[in-house]
């Protein structure tokens, strides 16, 4: 093709909708959005151990087949990330009792990873209603593009880690600015969620790591090498566990504020963040509720479809994103030991709730929702209930048990709609005592 015609093409896909991530590195890639061509798949049967025997009992779960799973999914998925660190420090930067018009406690904490303050921190933005009896349960989410976007609030600080460049956000030479302030206002229905009695504790996913293809030299992986290392092996962390263990090192937090009641911590998380939120819930009980928003590929969609995005082209487009082992399973699907059913699994028997939206195919909505319907077995050996039939959900009707579901109309994002259905789910789970602690 000449330049010029090339130039034209792309610009008519931008205009089309087609995200700049879709394009990079894809030009030969076209995603299968018939249901008619989804190839036929068998998923690994998770309650099956790896030496073939069938489990038939919940303490079966709890003590092998569910450490199988988390191990596979650790070592051919996302890498294995490390634990807490030894030396990680809590500054409270900022508490104000008057916040959003006097509705709002706000604190601004950093967690420093490091002694002496070395590397980099997290800024955690905690919003509580002020007049709810404490301490308050409290959703947890990363934020794509800094604190102060969340909210127009003004004493919100605004990050000074690497943000994507964006006209639309006021950003250039990677540094946020106060034009961003409130930008994202619209996924964050703060007022709302103080009003229903929740807290919202947020921070900015690039302050652990800054989400591009660097090696791993930036951001936390630079922790775990040892000697000459200057590259995480293939079965360790990549982006997305890192994203994973920086919202785990936000409950190390939480647990130590008393405002916050630790047994109701709901984790949420939208798309590549939706993915991180499915990861940090599997491996860390401390959440006692997980929530995906339009998570797709490497999310909760079964990899198995090849629906929209998939294994391969995220390895391409995002090869930072996984493990370096994950890229032995490009156009190899059936090869993989795990589907992502299996990380659904891994959260019982804490509620999990997967959200979709109808024009979201590249995320693969119907995928999303036969994961949580092949995550039953495990969900129903342990004595809870899952998702009682794989016929394709209807339009806004959500299914709350102890997986829920639903699928909204319009595109992929996370809508009023989309946390109003999270909160009367937590309202459901969190008023009946169904915690963390209670398996
Ligand atoms: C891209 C990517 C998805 C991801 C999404 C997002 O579309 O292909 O896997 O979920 O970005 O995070 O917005």
């Amino acid at each position: 093709m000449n330049p010029g015609h090339k130039g034209t093409l792309l610009a008519l896909l931008v205009l089309l909708g087609v995200s700049a991530e879709q394009l990079i590195g894809a030009q030969e890639f076209k995603p299968n959005y018939d249901e008619g061509k989804v190839p036929h798949y068998t998923l690994p049967d998770p309650l099956v151990l790896n030496d073939g025997t069938r489990i038939t009992r919940a303490t079966q779960w709890w003590t092998r087949r569910r450490k199988e799973i988390l191990r596979q999914f650790e070592i051919n998925v996302y890498g294995k990330a490390p634990g807490r660190p030894r030396d990680q420090e809590f500054i409270e930067r900022d508490v104000s009792k008057k916040a959003l018009g006097g509705k709002a406690i706000r604190k601004q904490v950093s967690i420093f990873f490091l002694k002496g303050r070395a590397g980099p921190h997290l800024d955690l933005l905690i919003y509580l209603p002020r007049d709810a009896q404490k301490p308050v349960p409290v959703f947890v989410g990363l934020n794509f593009h800094g604190n102060h976007t969340v909210n127009a609030d003004p004493d919100i600080a605004i990050t000074e880690s690497w943000v994507r460049n964006s006209e639309e956000l006021g950003v250039t030479e990677n540094q946020a600015t106060a034009a961003s302030r409130g930008k994202n206002s619209s996924r964050w229905p703060i007022e709302r969620i103080l009003e229903r009695g929740y807290g919202l504790v947020t921070a900015y996913y690039g302050d652990i790591d800054p989400d591009y293809d660097d090696e791993f030299k930036n951001g936390v992986h630079p922790f775990i090498y040892r000697g000459f290392q200057n590259h995480p092996t293939p079965d360790q962390w990549g982006s997305l566990a890192a994203w994973a263990w920086g919202l785990s090192r936000a409950v190390d937090y939480l647990e130590t504020d008393r405002d916050i009641n630790k047994r109701r911590i709901a984790l949420l998380g939208h798309s590549r963040l939706g993915k991180t939120a499915l990861w940090a819930g599997a491996q860390d009980q401390r959440f006692a509720l997980v929530i995906s928003n339009d998570s797709g590929c490497g999310g909760a969609a079964l990899s198995r479809r090849r629906f929209g995005e998939t294994i391969e082209r995220i390895n391409t487009a995002f090869p930072h994103w996984c493990c370096g082992n994950f890229k032995n399973y490009n156009e190899r699907e059936n090869t993989l030991p795990v589907d992502q059913h299996m990380l659904i699994a891994l959260i019982a028997s804490r509620p999990v709730y997967i959200a979709s939206a109808e024009e979201d195919l590249w995320a693969d909505p119907y995928g999303e929702f036969l994961s949580a319907y092949h995550a039953t077995p495990v969900f129903e050996l342990i004595g809870k209930k899952g998702i009682p039939s794989g016929q394709k959900p209807e339009i806004s009707r959500p299914i709350m048990n102890t997986i829920g579901y639903h699928i909204r109309p319009g595109k992929h994002d996370v809508t009023l709609y989309d946390w109003e259905r999270f909160m009367d789910f937590a309202d459901i789970h969190f008023k009946r005592g169904t915690t963390a602690e209670s398996k």
